[in-house]
């Protein structure tokens, strides 16, 4: 039988990684055979993201672009799963001609069915049904091989913030049940993945009968060839003092957290929606940083949101200045159809394009700073690097990342990968730490 194979292109966030790891795991499953090389593939899919009208363009595009391999293979097969193929699975399928399915985010299970329906017949189809109770435990995911592994414990999203389209395209807030979650932990514990990153739209509202998310990171942090525990994404309305605490007395628990502030202004975080004030978040951050001197801190800032005036946004710009994140993501607010923020009367107050870019590039250019010099505060210091891989920029260097999730390189010997290494910093660029394999 000839062997069919399969490539994955995923756009967006952890979990559509986590989700294209898990889909490769199905399709393996089912004897389809996973490629890196697209010129090689009978299946291209796209995992997609549609957080933003940017993103969601960029794999439209991208589709119609790979759709001219037809002309010279008329059997590939083309298909688009994810966050855009559930907003408009069914209008694309009949948009894009080179598209054979769409398959919606709790329809994956069917994705080995429809493929051999399209090899056999050569139909499109789209499946775009929803299930508020999918949560695909049972299915292993596929990992490609490295050190840091991602394991979803919870899907969906009840807080309809009123700018996001999550909620709509991934449904209702629903968490794994731990047990099989920390089953998972060990399994990819044993397979060398010794990072493992917990994922969630918000994971502090994790519930399993009794166990909160601080329980099930108390419980992960107990497995032994766990070496280092992280988690994404933390909303500030359900962080609790006992998550910190957590933290704190937990060692494989990382000294990181990405904690999305969206706004500093009360009358934004208001109109968003976010059950947050600006004052409620220093707060948290003050423990944080009280509780765990070393903490790093990135955030999700957005800007030009509707009805935000200028002082809004300098709210935004002081709180920045003022908790000095280690990184931050920046964005432009980007209307999504179907969202509380979209909708028409709010329309009235959007923030002109030129005054988006404007802010934005005042932020970046505010936290570029920030960054380079949280970067070089770590001249002098030694740190832990689990070791990755071999630098892309130079052979000779070995590339991995600190506690505190700061990619770091130093020059070292491939057998070194796998491995945690005491390295001395003693440069740093924008975003990267240089250092020096230490001997003890
Ligand atoms: N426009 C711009 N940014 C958005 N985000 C979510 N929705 C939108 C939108 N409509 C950002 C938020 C979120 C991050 C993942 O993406 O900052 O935290
Ligand atoms: Fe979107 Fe808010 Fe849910 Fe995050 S918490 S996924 S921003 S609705």
């Amino acid at each position: 039988m000839k062997q069919i194979k399969f490539f994955i292109h995923t756009y967006g966030c952890q979990m559509n990684v986590a989700d294209s790891e898990m889909v490769a795991g199905l399709l393996i499953k089912s004897g389809y055979i996973l490629t890196k090389d697209i010129d090689n593939a009978d299946i291209i899919i796209f995992n997609s993201c549609t957080v933003r009208q940017h993103a969601e363009d960029r794999v439209i595009g991208r589709i119609t672009q790979e759709g001219s391999r037809k002309k010279t293979k008329p059997d590939l097969i083309i298909g688009l799963i994810g966050c855009v193929a559930q907003r408009c699975g069914e209008e694309l399928l009949q948009k894009i001609d080179c598209l054979d399915f769409t398959i919606g985010t709790a329809q994956y299970r069917l994705l080995p069915k429809v493929i051999e329906n399209c090899l056999k017949n050569n139909c499109s189809t789209s499946f775009l049904q929803t299930n508020h109770n999918e949560n695909y435990s049972d299915i292993f995911p596929y990992r490609k091989k490295g050190v840091n592994a991602f394991v979803t414990i919870m899907r969906g999203c009840n807080n309809f913030c009123s700018y996001c389209i999550v909620p709509y395209v991934r449904g209702r807030e629903r968490s794994r049940n731990h047990l099989e979650i920390l089953k998972e932990i060990e399994i990819a514990g044993n397979r060398g993945y010794k990072d493992i990153t917990l994922l969630g739209q918000n994971v502090n509202s994790y519930k399993d009968d009794n166990i909160d998310f601080p329980t099930l990171l108390k419980m992960a942090s107990r497995i032994d060839p766990i070496r280092r525990l992280r988690f994404v994404t933390s909303h500030p309305k359900d962080l609790s003092e006992k998550l910190i605490d957590v933290m704190a007395s937990e060692e494989k628990i990382c000294e990181h957290l990405h904690l999305p502030l969206q706004s500093g202004s009360d009358k934004i975080l208001e109109k968003m929606n976010r059950g947050y004030t600006a004052e409620k978040y220093i707060s948290i951050i003050e423990k944080l940083r009280n509780t765990i001197p070393d903490v790093a801190l990135t955030t999700d800032v957005m800007v030009g949101f509707p009805g935000e005036t200028e002082k809004d946004f300098i709210d935004t710009y002081n709180l920045m200045k003022k908790f000095r994140f280690d990184y931050a993501f920046t964005f432009k607010y980007s209307p999504r159809d179907g969202t509380a923020s979209a909708n028409p009367r709010v329309n009235r107050e959007q923030v002109d394009e030129e005054i988006r870019l404007e802010r934005l590039q005042k932020l970046i250019a505010l936290q570029e700073k920030i960054t380079y010099e949280k970067y070089r505060e770590q001249i002098g210091k030694n740190v832990e690097v689990y070791v990755e891989k071999i630098s892309k920029k130079n052979k000779n260097d070995l590339s991995g990342k600190t506690r505190d999730n700061k990619i770091t390189v130093f020059p070292g010997e491939k057998n070194l990968i796998g491995k945690f290494i005491k390295v001395k910093i003693i440069d740093a660029t924008g975003w990267t730490l240089k250092g020096k394999k230490q001997n003890i």
